[in-house]
Order: structure tokens, then sequence, then C-alpha cells
């Protein structure tokens, strides 16, 4: 039976509870699909108790309109989480998670801002902190998190290590429909045509000589390209279509197998 758990003093009281178990924790916005499933199938398989969290962070959203629509869809999700066998699921509030306002933030130094951080300025900023504060909270000895946001993926594995954070981040393959569009919360807000058109963004990142070539192939069928780049051995793009902004990226060595 899961427990689900809507304000932070009840969650960690429940927590103190689970001292000495082995913990595995699944972080999530909602709208959960089979990408979401899969990375709490794993955890499932890892570790002796599976914890989840349902929390839209406000903070990680620069574009206003993006977070007013972002789907929300709490009773499904907790179905889907219990036939999963997840134990706890967390669903807090903003002003539970932030009592005292964004007063501490933790964001990466350093380098020009690239791709994720260029094109949506305050983003990483937004998921390391709200990361780290889940993590704090939990304590897992395993968080996993998908390939799909890879940038993301990096900078919460960067983050652990150099805070000597005590939790493993596992990193999970992207979970694709037939099509090849990477399973996304903000698939459902496109129309049949867009999500048909949409599996085009895996199609270019795969059959494309180059970035420039894909950037060409995405503009031809009606995308708003952000970038597309080359990076720490992947292919990386980000892309609007129907005012969705969509994301994927494949290992660049898969894209020359095309
Ligand atoms: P969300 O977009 O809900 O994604 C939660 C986790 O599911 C992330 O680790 C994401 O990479 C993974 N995921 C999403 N689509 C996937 C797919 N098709 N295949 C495999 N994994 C997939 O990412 C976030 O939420 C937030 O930024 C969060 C980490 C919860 C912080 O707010």
């Amino acid at each position: 039976m899961t427990q689900v758990w809507y304000t932070v003093t009840d969650w960690l009281n429940r927590r103190r509870a689970l001292d000495g178990r082995g913990i595995g924790f699944v972080p999530t916005m909602g709208a959960l699909h089979r990408g979401h499933a899969s990375l709490v199938e794993r955890c499932r398989a890892e570790n002796e108790i599976v914890v989840a969290s349902i929390f839209v962070n406000p903070s990680q959203f620069n574009d206003p309109k993006d977070l007013e629509r972002y789907p929300c869809t709490l009773e499904n999700d907790l179905r889907l989480l219990e036939s999963l066998g997840a134990d706890e699921v967390i669903v807090p509030t903003a002003p539970e998670l932030y009592p005292n306002g964004y007063c501490f933030r933790v964001e990466p130094a350093g380098d020009a801002p690239v791709m994720e951080a260029a094109f949506r300025p305050g983003f990483l900023q937004g998921v390391m902190t709200v990361v780290l504060k889940l993590l704090g909270m939990v304590r897992p000895d395993r968080a996993y998190f998908g390939e799909k946001d890879y940038q993301q993926l990096r900078v919460v594995t960067d983050m652990a290590r150099e805070f000597f954070l005590p939790t493993e981040i596992v990193p999970c393959p992207t979970v694709r429909e037939e099509s090849g569009l990477a399973e996304s919360s903000r698939n459902r807000l496109l129309s049949p045509e867009g999500k048909e058109k949409a599996a085009w963004l895996f199609r270019a990142l795969t059959t494309a000589a180059n970035p420039d070539q894909a950037r060409s192939i995405l503009q031809a069928q009606g995308f708003v390209v952000e970038y597309v780049e080359e990076r720490w051995g992947r292919r990386l793009a980000a892309a609007c279509l129907e005012g969705v902004r969509l994301i994927d990226n494949v290992p660049a060595a898969e894209t020359e197998r095309w």
C-alpha cells in the first residue's frame, strides 16, 4: 500500500522510521508516463524502499505560461505509482517546500551558460535547488534520473559529487514511443498531427550528418529550433512545435550508424 505525504513535517516523521532501510528515490513533476514508470521500476528492483515525489517546481520555469499549462494528473499518477509498488509518495505544496521563499539557491559557477541554461535562464538553478532540498528530505541511497534530460542529469550528478552527497545518482535510458518520440509530459499538449510531427526530433537527431543538417530538417518540418549541439558524446536538441518545447538527445556514436 502506497502512503502519500502532503506535508514536509509528516514526511520527515515517516523518514525517521525508515532509518537503516535501503532507500531509492524518483523525483518527478507528475503527469507520469512510461518514462517515469521505467525509473520507478528500476528503483523498485534495486531498493528495499521506493520513494517518489510529485512537485511541479515553479522556480525551474522561466516562462509563466509554461508553468500554468503544465499538465496535472495527480489521481492517475498516484494510481500508477501504487501499481508500480512505490512505498511512499511525497506531494508537497510550494509553501511547504519553500517556507521562507526562494532564500537559498544553488547554481553552477564558471562556464558560460550553454543549451538549457542559455535558453531557459534560471532553469538549472531551479532544478539544482529543488533537487538538493528533495535529496535532503529523503536522504536516499540512490536517486534515479532520466537521460532524456541530459543536461539536468549531468548537473545533478556533478552537484552530488561536489557536495559529497551520500546519494548515488543513477542514469536511466530514454523511453520512446514506437515513432521514436521521447515520452514527455509535454507531449499531451500536442495535437494528434503535432505528435506525429514531433517524432522528427528523434529522426533528425539520428539521421542528420551533422547538427546543422538536423537543424534544417527540423525547420523544414515546422519546428522553431533553439539549439542542436554535440557535447559530452551526445547530440542534443531543443525545439518548439505548436508552441510546445521539446528536448531530446542521442549518443553521438548512434548518429553514425544511420
Ligand atoms: P520530470 O520532467 O517529471 O521528470 C522526472 C524524471 O523522469 C527525470 O529524471 C526525467 O529525466 C525522467 N524522464 C522524463 N521523461 C523520460 C523518458 N522518456 N525516459 C526516461 N526518463 C524520463 O525532470 C524533472 O521532472 C524535474 O526537473 C525534477 C528532476 C523532478 C526537479 O524538479
